[in-house]
This record gives C-alpha cells, structure tokens and sequence, in this order.
C-alpha cells in the first residue's frame, strides 16, 4: 500500500503555521483518503505537529494498558489499532510494539493472569482482540491467547437461561458475554480450525435468536435475570445491536451459509434506521446517555463496538444503506463532535461522546477517542 506520504502531508506543515481552523478544515474532507488522515489524528502520531491522542494514553505509568482503570476498554481499544494498523501498515509499522507489551505486562493489571478475570465479557473483549491482533501480525501467540480466553469463557456455559454467564459469580446471563463468545467462538473456527469452535459458535448463536433476548423488532436486549426466572432485563444499548453483528460474519465466512447474514440484516437494518433506539432522527449512532451528556467510561466504549461490529458485516454483505450509515457516522463526529486544540504549538484531535455533537469536553475520554477511532476504521474499510 502506497499512502504513506499522506501522513507527512499533515506532518510537514511547520507547527506555527497550523491553526486549529485550518486543521479542521484539512482533516474534515470528506474521502477516503481523509478518513485515514483523521484516523491517525485520533488514535497517534508521533510526528509533529500532531500530538498523539488514543496511543499517549498507552503505559502511563508502565501499565501496558490505556488510561487508567480502562481494563476492557483497553482490549476493545487493541482491536481498533489492530484494525488499523491492517488498514495502513506502514503507519502500524511505526507503532506496532504496543501488542507484545500488553500481551506479557498488561495482566499484571489487577493479577488478571492470561487476560482472565470474574466477568466473560471482559476475556470475551480481549480474546476478539487477540484475534485482530493475530490477523496483522500472523503471530501465533496472539491466536495462542484467544484460544486460551476461549477455553475459560467455555466454562461459563450452563445456566439455567442458556448460553454463558456475564460473570463467574453467576449473577447474570448477558447478551454482550453471548455475543463475544460467538464471535470468538466463530473466529476461532476461521483460524484455528478446530471443529469444535463452529458447534460451539452455532450452537450459541442458535440460543441467542431463541432466548428472547432478540425482540420481534429485531433490537438486542441486554440481558436475562437468571435470578428472576430468566425474565427479560429490557434495556438497550448500542454495543449489544453491534457485536452480534461481528458474530455473523465471522459464521458466514465459517460455514458459508447465508442465513447468518439474513438474520443480521434484520437486526442492522432495525439499529440504523433512522429514529430507532440506538440511531437519532437524522441517521446517527447515539447510546441513551449521550442524550444527557452523562455517559460512563463504560458507556463511551459501546459505540465503537457497535459499528465494529457493522463493519465486519458490510465487508462480507455489502448494503448502500449501511455503508451510508458508517460514512455518516465518522463524518459526523468530524464535523460535529470534534475539538483541535493547539497545545504548546501541537494540534490535538479530541473527540467526544456524542457523535451527532456537539462537542462536550467534560465527555471526550480516552474512551471516547477509541471508540471514533472505530467508526473512522468503519468507513475506511467500507470505502476502499
Ligand atoms: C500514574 O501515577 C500517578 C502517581 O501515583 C497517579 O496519580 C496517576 O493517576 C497515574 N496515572 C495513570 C494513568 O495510571
Ligand atoms: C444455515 O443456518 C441456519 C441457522 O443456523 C440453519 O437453520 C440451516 O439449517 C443452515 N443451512 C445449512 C444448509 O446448513
């Protein structure tokens, strides 16, 4: 791949001669070329003029993760760089190191052994990670890991709903646990060719159409109360919508079998349109809290799975109306839910929240970087 010299087009410019407007403007067009320009603004650049946002938070203080206390959120945010770095390996080149460090050092982060702890939605996170990092480096000790996160996650099947546990503790039977495993389950079929991983991955999609979690509108609830005779925990968020999405694809690819893709569409076609539960009137993925501007560094994260998610599905089933919708999306939080600041003669590109806008500072996190990192993976993938 040849776009290495874009970058430099950004990085040449003498740092005086950059404002924050015409940053903006430079970084706002609206091609495919640009989507990459502004997915190196979000995630790191080491080159100046531009400060390096999502990879400046990585290893404060020898961590091996990002942030601080962003655990999960520290998988979901290796996803997106290994996504990324696929997209442009020349610029991963630059900053490829991070995945060996996380994988020896970061489970020192609360003595989480092997990235396993309570809850299988946090291994789930990890062991889909491991697998996009696999995918970039064709190093078999990250598809070593996910095999070994999946063994654990494995054993948080049997509950009297179904399915796998949220957690050890047996308190929950959660649609996000779920919809990771299959999608690890799935991916693992695709790349480790054990056939156990495909009976394991149906097996759990077949549960999860069946479960009543998925409602006759074709959005994903959150979850069953194993303590309340698996009565329905009715909540929406976006992330559970989008994962499931990932988990068809990786299906189809595994099995062929087209129906994966038909029972997705339903479910994507429901999540984007305009004015459902998780998309605003004019075509924008906005969690519940975002309408409040009071979204958790829980919260932030689950956009950026959703559209993962519809990212996985549309390069395997390509439809006009969700390559619009991604393309929507990552303009939109250019356009609406961006702040370029200029520190110390740097420009910064800081996202928020809410992807419609407008930009609210006290909601742009470390979180909220990773998941616009995300959509903007979402649209350069869909648009090349
Ligand atoms: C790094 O360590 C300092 C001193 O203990 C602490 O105040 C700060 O919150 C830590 N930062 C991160 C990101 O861990
Ligand atoms: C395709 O998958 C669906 C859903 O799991 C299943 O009912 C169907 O039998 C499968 N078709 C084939 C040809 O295997």
């Amino acid at each position: 791949m040849c776009v290495n010299k874009k970058h430099f087009g950004v990085a040449l410019l003498a740092p005086s001669l950059v404002t924050a407007s015409s940053m903006k403007s430079l970084l706002s067009k609206r091609d495919a070329s640009t989507y990459e320009q502004n997915a190196i603004c979000t995630a790191a650049d080491h080159i100046s003029p531009v400060r390096d946002q999502l990879l400046r938070s990585y290893s404060v203080n020898d961590t091996a993760l990002f942030g601080k206390d962003l655990w999960w959120q520290s998988g979901n945010f290796i996803s997106a760089l290994a996504t990324f770095y696929q997209l442009d390996p020349d610029y991963g080149s630059i900053h490829n190191d991070i995945f060996a460090k996380t994988l020896s050092e970061a489970p020192g982060y609360g003595n989480y052994v092997n990235f396993l702890n309570g809850w299988y939605d946090d291994e789930g996170w990890w062991g889909n990670a491991f697998l996009d990092v696999y995918d970039y480096t064709q190093d078999r000790a990250y598809l070593n890991q996910a095999i070994t996160i999946y063994s654990d996650i494995v054993g948080g099947l049997g509950t009297p709903c179904g399915g796998i546990w949220w957690d050890k503790a047996k308190t929950y039977v959660s649609a996000i646990s779920n919809g990771l495993y299959t999608e690890l389950a799935a991916g693992l079929a695709n790349r480790a060719g054990d056939s156990s991983y495909l009976e394991n991955a149906e097996e759990n999609w077949n549960w999860f159409f069946s479960s009543g979690i998925v409602g006759s509108d074709h959005i994903v609830r959150d979850g069953l109360q194993s303590s309340n005779g698996c009565s329905l925990n009715g909540n929406v968020f976006t992330y559970n919508q989008g994962v499931i999405l990932g988990a068809a694809a990786e299906l189809y690819k595994a099995t062929g079998n087209r129906t994966y893709l038909t029972t997705a569409a339903a479910l994507a076609d429901a999540s984007t349109a305009s004015g459902s539960a998780v998309t605003s009137s004019s075509g924008i993925l906005t969690e519940g809290c975002d309408k409040s501007s009071n979204c958790d560094t829980t919260a932030q994260m689950f956009k950026g799975a959703y559209i993962r998610g519809l990212r996985k599905l549309q390069l395997v089933d390509p439809e006009t109306d969700w390559l619009n919708y991604i393309t929507a999306n990552a303009q939109s939080i250019w356009n609406n839910d961006l702040n370029v600041e200029n520190v110390n003669g740097q420009s910064e590109c800081i996202v928020g929240s809410a992807w419609a806008g407008p930009f609210n500072s006290d909601q742009a996190t470390v979180v909220t970087q990773g998941a616009a990192l995300d959509a903007l993976n979402a649209a350069l993938a869909t648009t090349r």
